[in-house]
């Protein structure tokens, strides 16, 4: 008996390459709940085959009850966070840059042969790495020097071509180079621009938002969130509040300018993003990066979660929040995973008891 593989796609068009190439519904939002269905791509033997491209893999993140820290709450208020983590390229900014890509094409912008540039801390950089290696596109990125080596190496790993600016500047310095690189050669460059781009929390308004909606019955009664490029909060936020007027959305940042919060901005003295909305937060607050860290600690030694240092922040804040209340639904995003900081000490900063 002859095998037949009977191809949805004309031949030699790979499935997840082209923006045409997928099925009409695929190429508007919402992509990720679509994607994780599968469809079918062929029969083999008489069997039908169900696959997704890669990018199918975003979003439709579990979200998590931090339950360990009930003792600690008041009766009727509970405690979780979305596992962004879990993501394919380990954090939330998959969405964003899977939203800014998809975005690009659409617009005509990024073209076949284009290369992704962007400034990034890291792990928006990783996301362009792994979505632009998976549809056919270069990536180079512009990303402060002290970015941790774990995240360095990854970006090599996929052959993105890095290029390091002055530490003491942060993702400031990285988005001037940006910016500068993508004016020089605009023929070569597709410059999604994060800060900058609506694509950006407009992911988290189509994907985030409508998650923690769903997967808390419409319970939830607080949001809180790191601010970044902001485009986490402000997506989600946004979408949230529209669902339900009286929710409490609580944006997060450094308590100083000079912090361990990798991916997160001191406002007050950072470029602030275009997209930054300040009239979308009810409340602003500030976590000290040891704080933060003591979170990490305690996420992975009492809830068997290893997260990296803005979600310690993050859930720093929600507790916060939590303790104050009488009643309510408290969500927050753990947004990338720890091994992206094995090599930072803060891990083992407390002394091994001795036996
Ligand atoms: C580790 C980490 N946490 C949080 C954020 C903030 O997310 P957003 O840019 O959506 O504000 C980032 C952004 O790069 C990040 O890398």
């Amino acid at each position: 008996m002859g095998v037949a593989i009977v191809p949805r796609w004309p031949r030699g068009k790979s499935c997840d390459r082209t923006q045409d190439s997928l099925p009409h519904s695929w190429s508007v939002y919402p992509t990720y709940p679509l994607c994780k269905e599968g469809f079918d791509v062929g029969t083999i033997m008489g069997m039908k085959i169900q696959a997704i491209p890669a990018v199918g893999l975003v979003g439709n993140t579990p979200l998590l009850e931090l339950s360990s820290f009930g003792a600690e709450l008041p009766e009727g208020v509970r405690l979780f966070a979305k596992a962004e983590h879990l993501n394919p390229g380990g954090s939330v900014k998959d969405r964003a840059a899977l939203g800014m890509v998809l975005a690009g094409e659409r617009s005509g912008l990024l073209t076949k042969g284009k290369t992704i540039l962007d400034a990034t801390s890291g792990n928006t950089g990783i996301a362009y790495s792994w979505i632009g290696a998976s549809r056919g596109y270069k990536v180079t990125l512009c990303l402060p020097a002290n970015a941790s080596p774990e995240r360095q190496k990854t970006l090599q790993a996929y052959g993105t071509e890095l290029i390091l600016t002055d530490a003491r500047r942060s993702t400031d310095g990285s988005q001037m180079m940006a910016k500068e690189l993508a004016a020089a050669q605009p023929d070569r460059f597709f410059y999604p621009d994060q800060y900058n781009n609506d694509a950006n929390w407009r992911a988290h308004f189509e994907g985030t938002g409508p998650e923690i909606w769903q997967q808390t019955g419409g319970a939830v009664t607080h949001f809180v969130a790191g601010i970044g490029t902001s485009g986490t909060f402000i997506g989600t936020a946004r979408y949230l509040k529209q669902q339900a007027a009286g929710i409490k959305l609580i944006s997060m940042q450094p308590a100083s300018p000079i912090h361990g919060l990798e991916g997160m901005k001191h406002l007050e003295t950072a470029i602030v993003p275009g997209i930054y909305d300040p009239t979308v937060a009810d409340e602003c607050v500030e976590v000290f990066t040891e704080d933060a860290y003591a979170m990490c600690r305690r996420l992975a030694r009492q809830e068997g979660l290893f997260v990296g240092p803005s979600s310690g922040g993050n859930v720093v804040a929600a507790l916060d929040v939590a303790k104050g209340l009488d009643e309510g639904v408290v969500v927050t995003i753990l947004c990338d995973g720890g091994d992206r900081y094995l090599s930072e000490r803060f891990w083992t900063d407390e002394p091994w008891p001795v036996i």
